[in-house]
């Protein structure tokens, strides 16, 4: 006689690599539905402006504290947003004094608020050589920009053409491939030295035909955009494997319901609300809840040289679990990601 499926699951504290906050009334509103669960998170810098300096990094650190609810432990772990005119001197203090954990490559245009990111790779060679040096983590937004390459394939283009060559330019440098979403990432990844990949929630859940078939759904549209179904397959197989290259960064990434249903959309899907109960029954179906605290919890941590959580989380299998379907912040409201399928497992 088999076992029956576990129907609890207790796991160290989960962590969040890959988050947006937000600034003002839009963080005060979507804040808690992060520190509900989650421990820490690796605070994207793509504001407007963007947290170029570590003076700008300690400003949004304190209004992340200042915003936090009452009683709430989360840890916000700053990063920078790379620029062809990153001073490496003040990276270099930021980083000494612990103040930020990671640094992020946005190629210009290649999404939400990445204006100001690099255009000419070899002009933040210094910074990356430096960064190798003191083992500060270069997080990546894996997508060309070139208009020539249809937008399904640049993560693949980016891998050859960017990524592949900075790493073989600076192998010391610990490298973060953010929210994966091809096969090719993922074997990529799962074969390279000192590179992970982030994998989003709903990135496990989508495919394209979520987006497109029967009606537009804006609230499906992030970057990069879902591939086929053989890639979230993929995903879904490097997730729940267990293997320490693979971990999770939710991308969760507000915008208010007015600016994703409009004609030029907003990209980015609202997950932290329901993110848990989404990832349990994913790793419930596929028979791998024994591997979701490497995922969230464990493999995060280890790559960044950072102990796990000495707290817990538990999850309990049960009746259908609702969310609610919007967050009302004073920005407006965000729209909840709706993965499609009933969730089962709760979270205390
Ligand atoms: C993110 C955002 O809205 O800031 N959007 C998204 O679709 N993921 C930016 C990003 O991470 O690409
Ligand atoms: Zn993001």
């Amino acid at each position: 006689m088999s076992n029956a499926a576990p129907t609890t699951l207790t796991i160290r504290q989960p962590d969040d690599w890959h988050l947006h906050l937000r600034d003002g009334e839009m963080l005060k509103g979507i804040l808690p539905e992060t520190t509900r669960h989650f421990a820490r998170a690796i605070i994207m810098p793509n504001l407007v402006p963007p947290v170029l300096t570590g003076a700008d990094a300690a400003a949004y650190r304190d209004r992340i504290l200042a915003a936090k609810p009452d009683g709430s432990k989360f840890q916000p772990l700053m990063t920078l947003y790379l620029t062809e005119d990153t001073d490496i001197r003040d990276l270099r203090a930021a980083y000494e004094v612990g103040l930020i954990k990671a640094v992020k490559l946005y190629p210009a245009g290649a999404t939400t608020n990445s204006a100001s990111g690099v255009k000419d790779f070899t002009k933040v060679k210094r910074v990356l050589e430096n960064m190798a040096q003191i083992g500060l983590p270069l997080c990546v937004h894996g997508e060309v920009t070139d208009p020539e390459i249809d937008i399904f394939d640049r993560e693949a283009a980016f891998i050859d053409r960017i990524l592949d060559p900075i790493r073989r330019d600076v192998p010391e440098l610990k490298v973060v491939m953010e929210h994966i979403t091809t096969l090719v990432a993922a074997d990529y990844v799962r074969t390279s030295a000192n590179l992970a990949a982030t994998i989003t929630t709903h990135h496990l859940v989508i495919n394209r035909n979520h987006i497109l078939v029967g009606g537009i759904k804006p609230h499906y549209y992030c970057l990069p955009v879902a591939k086929r179904e053989e890639h979230r397959l993929a995903l879904r197989r490097a997730a729940t494997s267990g293997d320490a290259s693979f971990f999770l960064g939710t991308d969760s990434a507000p915008h208010i319901d007015a600016l994703k249903e409009h004609a030029c959309g907003c990209a980015g899907c609202f997950t932290a609300t329901n993110t848990m109960s989404i990832l349990a029954e994913v790793f419930d179906q596929d028979g791998a809840l024994e591997n979701l605290e490497r995922f969230a919890s464990l493999n995060g941590p280890a790559f960044y040289g950072l102990p796990a959580n000495d707290t817990r989380i538990t999850l309990t299998k049960g009746a259908e679990v609702k969310y609610p379907e919007k967050i009302e912040t004073g920005a407006g409201p965000v729209t909840v990601f709706d993965p499609a399928m009933p969730l089962h497992w709760s979270v205390s």
